[in-house]
């Protein structure tokens, strides 16, 4: 098997400071949140890659960085050996990203209200110049949708089904990889499922790549080959599927597991994670995860963990063995 992608010491900084009149006067320095900090990690081709972790630990800013929708601060993401942010050549960087699509959380705000669902999953390939052919319908078919739909508009739909068009229009552009950006977690539970196993079909049928975005293991369980948890920006464990599930070894990750499987008759989480997440803006010293480890020890204040192998699986804590 061969990495699609390869993300290398990949880092993201946000410039939230005030106004430069407000700073003055008020004598604030500058603010910088580090939305992502020194990410590395491989994507085989035809495997689905979970990226996991709470709200704010940066899974959205590395997906929009890996579609090149957003340029890193530091470090390189290479798409099939190029780099959308140095490659000069334009037909190359055309290439990788026709190669590569995403789709969001919410199917409503990503679909043009005013397009007939026909244009809107052909225009991937017309934008480009490319004729469509009955694309929208075979498509529409292959989503589990009717034919007959490209005709309708985004507002005739259900949520699930918006998510099967968007899911649909991705496709048109036959991609090597889908990032998918917590694709289901805007629908109701009965049509989640739906969802995922469509795009689990689709993923195997068409030999697809995903990056599959989610703040929720039981969502990714059953479809990660590989799975990387992230908390505050930075990857803190990085396994198979099979082995994290097994083995948790990081603090936060096993924190993770005691939370997901409390939940109440609505799917809503009984019992998050314990402990505040803290401020990006200024991070603890050390390990971050120190003031909510319950194992932490004084080095955890002190030394950040580098990220190391533990039996195949990548860890990044100084007490995992
Ligand atoms: N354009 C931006 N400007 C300033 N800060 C940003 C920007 N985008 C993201 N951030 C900050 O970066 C951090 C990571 O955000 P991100 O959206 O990547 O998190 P996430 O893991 O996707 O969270 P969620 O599960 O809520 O979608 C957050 O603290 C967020 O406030
Ligand atoms: S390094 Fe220390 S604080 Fe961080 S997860 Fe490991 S034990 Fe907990
Ligand atoms: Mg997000």
């Amino acid at each position: 098997m061969t990495a699609l992608v390869r993300i290398s010491g990949l880092s993201r900084v946000f410039d939230v400071s005030k106004p430069l009149l407000n700073r003055l006067i008020e004598r604030l320095p500058k603010a910088m949140l580090t939305a992502v900090s020194d990410v590395s990690l491989e994507i085989e081709e035809r495997t689905v890659y979970a990226l996991v972790g709470e709200s704010g630990s940066g899974k959205s800013t590395i997906g929009k960085m890996v579609v090149g929708l957003l340029p890193p601060s530091e470090g390189a993401v290479e798409i099939d050996g190029i780099d959308l942010a140095s490659e000069t050549d334009a037909k190359k960087i055309d290439a990788a990203r026709s190669e590569i699509q995403m789709i969001f959380q919410d199917p409503f705000a990503s679909l043009n209200p005013r397009w007939r669902v026909r244009d809107i999953i052909n225009e991937p390939v017309t934008a480009r110049g490319g004729k469509a052919n009955g694309l929208a319908e075979r498509l529409l078919d292959q989503v589990g949708l009717n034919a007959a739909d490209a005709v309708k508009y985004p507002h005739e739909f259900s949520g699930g089904q918006r998510q099967r068009i968007c899911i649909a229009r991705a496709l048109a552009s036959q991609p090597r990889m889908i990032v998918c950006d917590e694709p289901t977690s805007a629908l109701d539970v009965s049509v989640q499922a739906q969802v995922l196993n469509l795009m689990s079909d689709l993923q195997e049928e068409f030999g697809l790549t995903y990056l599959f975005i989610s703040h929720d293991l039981t969502v990714v369980q059953h479809m990660a080959d590989r799975i990387g948890v992230l908390y505050l920006g930075r990857l803190v464990e990085e396994a198979d599927a099979d082995a994290l599930f097994e083995t948790p070894r990081h603090p936060y990750t096993q924190m993770l597991f005691a939370a997901a499987p409390k939940m109440d008759g609505f799917g809503r989480e009984v019992e998050p994670p314990k402990g505040e997440i803290p401020d990006p803006i200024s991070p603890p010293s050390g390990c971050a995860f120190h003031p909510r480890c319950p194992i932490a020890i004084d080095r955890c204040s002190r030394e950040r963990p580098e990220m190391r192998r533990v039996h195949g699986t990548r860890v990044a804590c100084h007490l995992a063995e």
